[in-house]
């Protein structure tokens, strides 16, 4: 009889030592590298951001400019590979975005890391991580990425390449305040799935791509295109109570809402609702009054079942894929793209979490709780 503990999806497991970031739950606090991620979207770009993750402090104005400038060359897409992410048009765009960074890995003939000097590694997690904005372009536009006058960094970039025009400089900010509360979030399920599969000594393309294979699922990464899916659905405020009290007596679960580790607001939906409000576009009434009709009912949910069971249940609040949807919708961003959107924020976060697994590595390998029959002695 195998008496170990068993915890249904690792809860309350601590897997791994990080020093990338750090979710407080109780408190509704995210930590990147030692900073307030809040403060850190509203007042750094991405490459700082990224380069504190990598380099463990922020830059000067000299170490950012070399960063920033490699960023951009790294992310440049020779003719080649531009031909092949063109093949992959047509299927979900998530779907070929996983499969295109797990192509051009192969064919750049990165090798499993292990018994190879970890420099190298790191320079080649860089180099996919670069990418995502022009693997983003190609799929969406169907031809190579087009040259983005004036040092745009990697928000601009990412949006103009999907736009198709130069945006301004409200719409950058506001996707590069969203890309920075994302890029990295704890253990989260994709962020360990890169790392476990990075520990078996893979190359680091095939670690980066179980992220993405793993960010695809509604219960993780999938959730904004839905979100709206749910504001057209209930289309008028007046609808939004009837609407939601629906879902949750049909057993359906309101996509939005909930988190496994936050006890309390999430951190980067507060922040994005203020940017959904700054934006003042045509869904942030409605968006509002469904957010509000939302958390009512859920509460009254949880009240009910916290009476039934005699003890205190987990509050259900609003996430940041609620408020994202919002966001990336204004900017111009389609919905089939909110899933790429993710993944080009957080695959910056996947490729820190990898080389720390790389640098000081441990075979990822559970035990399991059995529960079948034992052969007769
Ligand atoms: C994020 C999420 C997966 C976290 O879930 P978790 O920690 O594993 O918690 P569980 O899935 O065990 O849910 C606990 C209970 O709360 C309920 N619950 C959780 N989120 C809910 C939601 N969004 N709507 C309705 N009920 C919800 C579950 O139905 C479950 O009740 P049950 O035991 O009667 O089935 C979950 O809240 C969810 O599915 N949210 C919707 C999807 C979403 O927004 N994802 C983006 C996350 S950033």
């Amino acid at each position: 009889m195998n008496t170990q503990t068993f915890s249904a999806g690792l809860e309350g497991v601590v897997a791994c030592r990080t020093r990338l970031s750090h979710v407080d739950g109780a408190a509704g606090k995210l930590v990147l590298a030692g900073h307030n991620a809040v403060v850190l979207a509203e007042n750094n770009t991405i490459e700082e951001v990224w380069f504190l993750l990598h380099e463990g402090h922020l830059p000067d104005a000299s170490e950012l400019a070399a960063f920033k400038d490699k960023i951009e060359t790294l992310g440049r897409l020779p003719a080649d590979e531009v031909n092949l992410i063109k093949k992959l048009r047509g299927i979900e765009p998530l779907s070929a975005f996983r499969t295109a960074l797990s192509a051009i890995a192969n064919k750049r003939g990165y090798q499993p890391w292990l018994n190879r000097p970890k420099r190298e590694a790191v320079e080649e997690i860089l180099a996919l991580c670069a990418l995502a904005p022009s693997i983003v372009e190609v799929l969406h536009t169907g031809r190579r990425p087009r040259l983005k006058n004036g040092n745009a960094g990697y928000a601009e970039r990412y949006l103009w390449g999907v736009t198709g025009s130069k945006p301004s400089v409200e719409n950058v900010r506001a996707v590069e305040t969203y890309l920075i509360l994302t890029m990295d979030h704890g253990l989260n399920a994709s962020t360990f799935a890169s790392r476990v599969t990075a520990s078996t000594g893979a190359d680091v393309g095939a670690a980066i791509t179980s992220g993405i294979g793993t960010l695809s699922g509604p219960l993780h990464g999938g959730a904004p295109g839905p979100v709206l899916d749910m504001l057209d659905a209930i289309g008028s405020n007046d609808k939004a109570d009837a609407w939601v009290r629906a879902q949750l007596a049909a057993g359906v679960r309101l996509m939005g809402f909930g988190h496994r580790i936050y006890r309390t607001d999430d951190p980067r939906a507060i922040t994005l609702k203020r940017v959904a409000e700054r934006q003042n576009g045509p869904r942030i009434e409605l968006a509002k009054v469904t957010e509000q009709a939302a958390l009512a009912v859920l509460t009254e949910k949880q009240n009910l079942r916290a009476a039934a069971e005699g003890k205190a249940v987990r509050p259900l609040r609003v996430n940041v894929e609620f408020w994202t949807a919002v966001v990336l919708e204004h900017v111009g961003i389609p919905r089939e793209l909110f899933s790429s959107t993710f993944c080009a924020s957080r695959i910056i976060g996947w490729g820190e979490h990898v080389a720390e697994q790389i640098a000081d590595n441990k075979l990822f390998r559970p035990l399991s709780l059995y529960t079948g029959e034992m052969p007769a002695e």
